[in-house]
């Protein structure tokens, strides 16, 4: 297989296609909140947003008065990403959606107002963050720009599959998919993760690749605690019903996927 990349689609969009479920998502956030909090959930901030699909993806759903009302907050710091997801995105949603969604090309604690019912930093990548005090600073940070029971969602994977070297591969039909663990060191929990693309032949090696630690749920619980957060909960992944469940005991399992949420 070649691994030069004559036609291959954006990698953003085969990001999108392999790893991101946006309307499925937005969905659960929304329902999650207000079974959590008995209110809807008006103004949702994707962190580390990527191309903001779940962002534009929210503005989208929700139906009636209340779906109307919805806006979103993406706030990613690489240009090419964002620019990326405002055409392809934002741009495709009808005139009354787009202008509710708002896009900052910023670090993400350089973001603080408008104050928002969610936060959410999805697909790990608040695993950028090596250190405690770093990921409890960035905490601190949500906490400040939430509205009054506000909350936070970050997901979170592990397992012992996730604690040596492996490779994936998933194939979508018209592409495959390789998700590479490349290493992981047991006393730093530092991870190299990958993610190649295939099609038409062709392999697109390293699309993506992360430099992660990762974190643990316990830790999460402990720090969102320390940022200030009162009420903490886990959903599981139930991988056969594929559904995410309240839960505050699960079972080992080698490969296990779980949101961890903090309300204040
Ligand atoms: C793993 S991707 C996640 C994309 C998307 N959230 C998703 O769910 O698929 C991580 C993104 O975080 C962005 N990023 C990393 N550090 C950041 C920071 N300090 N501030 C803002 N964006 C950051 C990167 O540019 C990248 O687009």
């Amino acid at each position: 297989m070649s691994s030069h990349q004559p036609d291959l689609p954006s990698r953003y969009l085969l990001y999108q296609l392999a790893v991101q479920a946006p309307r499925e998502d937005a969905a659960l956030f929304a329902r999650w909140f207000r079974r959590a909090t008995g209110r809807p959930l008006q103004i949702l901030r994707e962190d580390f947003c990527g191309t903001a699909a779940i962002a534009c993806a929210f503005v989208a759903g929700g139906r009636g008065e209340q779906g109307g009302k919805r806006r979103a907050i993406g706030v990613d710091h690489d240009a090419p990403t964002l620019a990326w997801g405002a055409q392809h995105n934002q741009s495709q949603l009808p005139a009354s959606a787009r202008s509710r969604v708002q896009l900052h090309c910023q670090d993400v604690h350089a973001i603080r107002t408008p104050k928002s019912d969610l936060i959410v930093a999805l697909n790990f990548s608040y695993c950028v963050f090596h250190e405690r005090t770093e990921l409890l600073h960035y905490l601190r940070h949500c906490r400040s720009a939430l509205r009054p029971g506000g909350a936070v969602l970050l997901d979170v994977f592990g397992g012992g599959l996730a604690h040596r070297p492996f490779s994936e591969r998933i194939n979508h039909g018209a592409f495959v998919h390789v998700w590479e663990q490349r290493s992981f060191d047991p006393i730093t929990h530092r991870v190299d993760c990958r993610i190649h693309f295939e099609a038409r032949g062709t392999r697109m090696e390293n699309a993506f690749v992360y430099d992660w630690r990762m974190w643990t749920v316990p830790e999460l619980v402990d720090l969102l605690g320390e940022a200030g957060f009162k009420t903490t909960e886990v959903l599981w992944h139930d991988a056969e019903r594929g559904a995410f469940r309240r839960k505050t005991r699960a079972p080992s399992d080698p490969h296990w996927l779980a949101y961890v949420t903090g309300r204040r």
